[in-house]
């Protein structure tokens, strides 16, 4: 894979999930999409909201993408996690684009809890398992405390790319 080859497309409604991809796509040298929801998220309104389209699996109206995700050929999402799995935005881009993401690679933000679903409804939403996979928490993006987990995500990315073309 060529250091350019590769798109971080992610969604974040507080930051967090943003501050990572920013990271990733800067040790990937990769571009960035990130997913622009038309629906109102803000505030106490825009949570409960959330909270309840993610349970229910909804989709949202989404603005259309920047880029293209069939040029890339390898394809990192990223997405805070609700109510246990992919955020409405994630899902409905996901649905949108399964088919055209060559390889793909997941990674969230979360509060406190573990991914539980997320990245097997990720899975599922992409029709193939993911290259690999980091969860980091809120706290520690706050801090800046997720360095070496990022490291070792990229380098794994990398490393798996480098392998398919022997
Ligand atoms: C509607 C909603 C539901 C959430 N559900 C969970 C959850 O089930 N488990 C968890 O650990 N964090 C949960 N969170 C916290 C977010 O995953 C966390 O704050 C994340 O870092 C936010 O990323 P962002 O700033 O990119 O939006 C939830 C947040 C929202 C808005």
């Amino acid at each position: 894979m060529n250091m350019t080859d590769a798109l971080v497309v992610y969604y974040s409604r507080t930051g967090w999930t943003k501050k990572v991809a920013k990271e990733i796509a800067h040790r990937l040298a990769a571009e960035t999409e990130e997913i622009a929801d038309t629906a109102q998220r803000g505030g106490i309104t825009g949570w409960l909201r959330s909270g309840r389209e993610a349970v229910r699996k909804a989709t949202t109206t989404l603005e259309p993408p920047k880029r293209d995700p069939d040029v890339y050929d390898l394809v990192v999402i990223g997405t805070p996690v609700w109510t246990k799995t992919v955020s409405t935005p994630v899902r409905t881009y996901l649905q949108q684009h399964a088919d055209r993401l060559a390889k793909v690679a997941f990674f969230c933000t979360c509060g406190g809890g573990e991914p539980a679903h997320t990245f097997t409804d990720m899975q599922e939403l992409c029709g193939q398992p993911p290259k690999k996979t980091l969860c980091l928490k809120t706290r520690n993006v706050r801090r800046d405390d997720y360095e070496a987990p990022v490291e070792s995500f990229v380098s794994a990315l990398l490393e798996e790319s480098d392998l398919d073309m022997d």
